[in-house]
């Protein structure tokens, strides 16, 4: 436990209960926790699914709705990327991909083996590892090289030691993506060794001017040790649900199975059932809520560059992922994150809760909106010229910002 760094996530909502109690209008960008109801028929279906017989028992892989969501799961992976999985085999359910991802550390992390993680990353990349007692090779992501990890430059050492790396495009938080020649560099680059490829595909319908998601076992022969988690909490707004999966390997989803079946029950019977019917109903939600989001980008980074905040505007995902401004930039994200909220009350994600490679950036979730949006950015106007002028520094929160940027990984 000594070796987690403190969840900054949780930290920042310390920070944001502290300056609501206060009375404070919160908007809230922070987390990626989508605001838009799930797709009507989902909805229906577990309604339905609620009275069905044995429904409310164990849930257990060999039963009918298990073995046609996992069916369903692979049919869908067939229209939507041409590729072949075996239900029974190649597909996992996972109670979020954030469990999954956590447990595919655990299942294969051995005390002191080597993970490659870019950074910044979502959280579980790194923490994940980090709890099952492994030791992190942050591989930094930077603008100039539109946040791709360079895998050829690794020490030829460090290779050796990793076993496992961890991908995830459309990038959370950079909003990065990438095309499919990236991913056959990869598949190519690890032809000759003893690596598991974890590709983090949650926002792969997130994409938008002309830009399209792989995945990367489109790739010849990446099924040979890649697997790729998807989650049904974004495009079908469905986080408090909890529930996702993982394809690709069969032999490394054989052993994430059995960690997770020392750790869990499965997923309850009637969300396999809803979220079955999810996927075989109308997708034309999916297009509704992503041209949601892509107009709420369009708003808030117009607005942003029009009251002075240069940004640029992302082809996927739901995030922005903007620098900390000129005149702010003594500030560490999470001082600017904490200034930001005690005099606006407009709560962001600092930088470095994605990692160290993540300072100097805050990342805005557009999971509110069009009125928030616009209330935020009048306030913000406003701070860019008046900002900082009742300056709190060293406060609780900054002593723990440093706690997590003194955590030393290799
Ligand atoms: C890249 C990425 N992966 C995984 C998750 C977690 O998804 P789930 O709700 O399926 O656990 C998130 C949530 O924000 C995410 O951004």
């Amino acid at each position: 436990m000594k070796r987690l760094p403190p969840y900054l996530f949780t930290v920042v909502d310390n920070l944001k209960r502290e300056v609501r109690s206060k009375g404070v209008d919160v908007i809230d960008f922070s987390m990626g926790n989508p605001d838009l109801d799930p797709p009507p028929h989902a909805i229906k279906a577990l309604r339905e699914a609620l009275t069905f017989p044995g429904i409310h028992r164990y849930s257990k892989s060999d039963l009918e709705i298990e073995k046609n969501f996992r069916k369903t799961i692979a049919q869908w992976y067939y229209e939507k990327f041409h590729v072949d999985l075996d239900p029974d085999t190649e597909v996992v359910p996972c109670i979020g991909s954030k469990e999954g991802i956590a447990h595919l550390a655990l299942a294969f992390m051995n005390n002191d083996d080597l993970a490659l993680i870019p950074s910044p990353a979502y959280p579980v990349h790194f923490n994940g590892i980090i709890m099952a007692g492994g030791i992190l090779y942050n591989i930094p992501l930077k603008e100039e090289t539109h946040y791709l990890p360079d895998l050829f430059s690794l020490p030829k050492e460090t290779t050796r030691l990793s076993k496992l790396l961890m991908l995830s495009y459309p990038h959370n938080p950079t909003t990065a993506t990438c095309d499919l020649s990236f991913y056959e560099k990869v598949i190519h680059w690890s032809r000759d060794k003893q690596i598991i490829i974890a590709s983090d595909l949650a926002y792969s319908d997130f994409v938008f001017r002309g830009k399209r998601a792989y995945s990367i076992l489109e790739v010849k022969d990446a099924i040979k040790h890649s697997i790729e988690f998807h989650t049904f909490s974004k495009s079908y707004s469905m986080p408090g649900w909890r529930i996702g999966f993982a394809v690709g390997n069969r032999d490394v989803l054989a052993s994430l199975a059995k960690t997770k079946s020392y750790c869990d029950f499965g997923i309850f019977r009637a969300i396999q059932y809803a979220a079955t019917k999810t996927l075989t109903g109308p997708q034309g939600y999916v297009k509704k809520i992503v041209e949601i989001y892509r107009k709420r980008i369009d708003l808030f980074v117009d607005g942003l560059n029009r009251i002075g905040w240069p940004t640029k505007k992302p082809d996927a995902t739901f995030y922005v992922w903007a620098k900390i401004p000129l005149r702010f930039d003594e500030h560490s994200s999470m001082a600017f994150t904490e200034l930001l909220l005690r005099e606006t009350g407009i709560c962001v994600s600092p930088g470095t809760g994605f990692g160290e490679y993540g300072e100097g950036y805050v990342r805005f979730a557009l999971v509110v909106p069009d009125d928030r949006i616009k209330e935020a950015l009048g306030r913000l106007q406003i701070f860019l010229v008046n900002g900082g002028s009742n300056r709190k520094s060293n406060s609780k929160y900054q002593k723990v910002a440093k706690r997590v940027s003194r955590i030393k990984v290799r």
